[in-house]
């Protein structure tokens, strides 16, 4: 595909403390140079023949692909975070932002510290104010080449903080430079893109259509559980031929048999409650709590499983057999 040159977002004369001069340069040098650049790497590309070029130089230029590509949707987000008045942060943008950070005070110490510390290193690169539909919230974080953004991401706010972003306008000043763009910032736009980012659905998470009703409970919640001192019933129900190859058990988990629940279900109380897990969290585990609630337990099974409870450092002991 041949890649356009976007319209400037930003009206440069509207800018308060950063010239038209610096924009202008900032977006025909750099941001054209890399619109530019990134259609002759592509052109490369739909030019060579795949069955004899190296590997080596398809990937050279599938890297430089990508980072062209980041580096010029990211230039797009830079020119369309200035030109407001950078002090009115709308309600919606303020709910958000005290949601995710505290306050708008806490969000902004945050990001300008970001941005400074990436200048008092002696570094380059971006400071971004990103939405992640996975998580439903927003994060800042540092990008320390155009490469650098949070997969499934979508950033909203951006400060481009290489040098070719500041220098005509404030030399090495960049706490100036970095004042200047926060007293202009957009936050209608920034709003705009942020409430269009909290409609993007999230990826699917793990569905289970055939256990849909029965009640779980997360590894985190487990431990929880166990730190609180609440009384529970762990119940490990990995299968037989599983366990006799196992050599460590989750920590306060005792195994039993799942295919042989009638010879030890008497054993539980029903005063406290029952956690039950399998391998993964997927079947076994499942099925022996739904076998456990008919029987009047209140049984839960725990989603993840003893390999969802060792990826978040569960406490484990060694199996003795
Ligand atoms: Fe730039």
């Amino acid at each position: 595909m041949k890649y356009m040159i976007a319209p400037l977002f930003v009206r440069p004369w509207t800018l308060n403390g950063i010239s038209p001069h610096l924009i202008e340069s900032h977006y025909e040098i750099n941001y054209g140079g890399t619109v530019n650049r990134l259609n002759a790497i592509v052109e490369q590309l739909d030019g060579l023949d795949r069955s004899t070029t190296s590997p080596d130089v398809i990937h050279r230029l599938k890297r430089d692909e990508f980072s062209a590509l980041n580096s010029i949707l990211l230039h797009e987000l830079y020119f369309s975070s200035i030109g407001g008045d950078g002090r009115a942060v709308p309600p919606d943008m303020t709910m958000a932002l005290s949601r995710d950070f505290g306050s708008v005070n806490r969000w902004r110490d945050e990001f300008i510290g970001l941005a400074a510390s990436l200048a008092a290193t002696g570094g380059a690169g971006w400071v971004l104010l990103t939405f992640v539909p996975r998580d439903g919230r927003l994060i800042n974080h540092v990008a320390t080449d155009d490469r650098h953004t949070i997969a499934g991401g979508i950033p909203v706010l951006a400060i481009d903080m290489y040098e070719h972003a500041y220098h005509l306008d404030f030399g090495a000043n960049c706490t100036a430079y970095i004042a200047a763009f926060m007293r202009n910032i957009d936050w209608e736009a920034v709003e705009q893109r942020t409430q269009n980012a909290a409609k993007v659905t999230p990826p699917p998470k793990l569905v289970q259509p055939e256990f849909a009703d029965m009640p779980s409970v997360s590894v985190e919640d487990v431990q929880e559980m166990l730190k609180s001192g609440t009384r529970v019933q762990i119940i490990d129900a990995r299968p037989r031929h599983y366990i006799t190859k196992a050599t460590e058990i989750m920590d306060g988990a005792v195994w039993r048999d799942p295919e042989r629940i009638d010879d030890w279900a008497a054993d539980l109380s029903k005063d406290d409650p029952v956690i039950t897990f399998c391998v993964y969290g997927f079947h076994i585990g499942c099925q022996t709590a739904m076998a456990l609630r008919d029987r009047g337990f209140d049984a839960k099974y725990m989603a993840g499983g003893h390999y969802g409870w060792k990826a978040k450092n569960g406490a484990i002991r060694l199996l003795e057999t």
